[in-house]
């Protein structure tokens, strides 16, 4: 049994990271034909670890079901930005532990709420019937603690961390699009955030490792990879040797694959480098996720974010004007602790001014263990719910105007499959991120192709195809 640990999950030693490239041996095929479900909460990293995790139940010869009523193995990887899947999570386990009555299910929790000492304690307090817990920093123990389970609670996770695992196999959800970690954890202890405690310190991939990935994943057809880390533009800070994220994106580009995403990107270390080196190459994808978080001055500095509305003002300016076609997305929260009215009018006002492509808006949440939770809070929920209502008009106007310029132009998409709302339809991107339903063949699927707009809302639009002319 080991249980989280926040003070040491804060700790920033100055080792090392160790880079651990030795495969991981357990018997294949030990649980072969057994049914698993698996259910993935909170962002992109959650989302391909969850793809490891496939990676090892299979391997294991698990096979995945939708039912859950059907699984020999039942596991949330979970998320712990806010309070919401806190509830959401255990109203499903309440549901999963009747099943163990008729007959031998596992069950089990993972990923960065399983990092969170007050949901371990939980845990062994009320959830007995819960059997393996494993946090984000020890995914490759699955496999051993599924062999050597025997009914018992096993809380095994681990905070303090200084590793980057290279030894991971992965099963990806798609064959088209892939998620490349190129680091691990977060060092800026935003003051509302559990992800520094979550994901431990700022570890970054070596180069070589990632272009490795990525020329992998071009042999096998590939044709966009997203950079993933909670700080893209920080990479390599925490490494004497490494190259920066503007080298490393430089060299990504030279691989060719036809389109390069990265998230997130903090304003702190946006660079001029970084801007020019995205202007200059066609296949990096004119699309940034740039989180303000408010608009006023008085809250990011409470908030530690480190920039202020001019410096944001002037970091979105200069992107927009050196970068053709730009899109930008935020994002933002409302009701950050005492957070007046004066203090919403300056997110308004931000917004009003960026006229952002889409935001992500949310209420503070007070998470457990962070600054910002020890503040004595007086502004009332109902207050801060009007507000994100107030937000969310204002966010939605500006995401339909810009969707509104592209009716009738022609554009790039990447079919990704078939729309799950209508599948007479596909679905796709375009290189700024908008999602696309279009009229076209299957035989498109994993394709870049001509699409004219047609139809617009504020989250998608509508398009069929112009020509096949495709790019490869
Ligand atoms: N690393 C990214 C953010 C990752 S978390 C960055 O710094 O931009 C994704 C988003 O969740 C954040 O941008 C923030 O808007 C939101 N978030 C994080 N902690 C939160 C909290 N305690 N309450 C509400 N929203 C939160
Ligand atoms: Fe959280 Fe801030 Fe790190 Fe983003 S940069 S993950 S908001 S602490
Ligand atoms: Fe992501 Fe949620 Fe963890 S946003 S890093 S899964 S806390």
């Amino acid at each position: 049994m080991k249980l989280p640990n926040y003070l040491e999950a804060k700790q920033r030693n100055a080792e090392e990271t160790e880079y651990i490239y030795d495969k991981v041996e357990y018997p294949k095929n030990y649980f072969k034909n057994k049914k698993y479900f698996l259910k993935t909460y909170g962002c992109q990293m959650n989302v391909h670890d969850s793809e490891i995790i496939k990676g090892y139940l299979e391997e294991l010869g698990f096979i995945e079901t939708n039912d859950m009523n059907d699984a020999y193995l039942i596991l949330l990887n979970t998320c712990a930005i806010r309070e919401n899947v806190h509830d959401k999570v255990f109203g499903f386990l309440g549901r999963c532990k009747h099943l163990k009555q008729n007959k031998d299910v596992i069950i089990g929790l993972c990923g960065c709420m399983a990092q969170e000492e007050g949901v371990c304690k939980e845990i062994l307090n009320k959830h007995k019937y819960i059997d393996i817990v494993f946090g984000t920093h020890n995914i490759s123990d699955l496999p051993r603690m599924l062999i050597e389970h025997d009914n018992k609670l096993n809380i095994n996770v681990f905070s303090k961390e200084g590793r980057v695992f290279e030894n991971y196999i992965y099963k990806r959800d798609s064959k088209y699009t892939a998620w490349v970690n190129i680091m691990y954890g977060c060092d800026k202890f935003c003051t509302y955030c559990i992800v520094p405690y979550t994901r431990g310190k700022q570890r970054s991939r070596k180069h070589e490792d990632i272009l490795k990935e990525i020329n992998d994943l071009i042999d096998k057809n590939y044709q966009e990879v997203t950079l993933l880390g909670q700080n893209v533009n920080a990479y390599g800070k925490d490494s004497e040797n490494e190259i920066s994220f503007a080298e490393l994106l430089d060299l990504v580009s030279q691989t060719g694959i036809p389109r390069i995403r990265f998230v997130t990107s903090h304003p702190w270390d946006f660079t001029d480098e970084m801007i020019n080196v995205i202007a200059r190459n066609a296949n990096i994808m004119p699309y940034i996720h740039l989180p303000i978080q408010s608009g006023s001055n008085r809250i990011l500095k409470l908030m530690g974010r480190r920039y202020t509305k001019e410096d944001y003002l002037i970091l979105f300016n200069k992107i927009k004007e050196k970068v053709h076609n730009v899109a930008i997305t935020t994002d933002i929260i409302v009701g950050f602790p005492n957070e007046t009215n004066d203090d919403f009018k300056e997110t308004i006002d931000i917004v009003n001014k960026c006229q952002f492509d889409g935001a992500f808006t949310f209420i503070y949440s007070k998470r457990e263990g962070t600054p910002a939770a020890l503040i004595d809070d007086k502004v009332s929920q109902e207050e801060k719910e009007k507000r994100l209502a107030q937000l969310n008009l204002v966010v939605n106007k500006y995401s339909l105007l810009n969707n509104q310029k592209l009716l009738n132009q022609t554009v790039k998409v990447l079919i990704q499959g078939i729309s799950e709302k209508d599948d007479t339809k596909l679905y796709g991107y375009t290189d700024t991120m908008k999602l696309v339903n279009v009229k076209a063949d299957k035989k498109y699927i994993g394709k870049i192709i001509d699409v004219k707009i047609t139809e617009v809302k504020s989250f998608s639009l509508d398009g069929h195809i112009v020509s096949p002319s495709l790019i490869h």
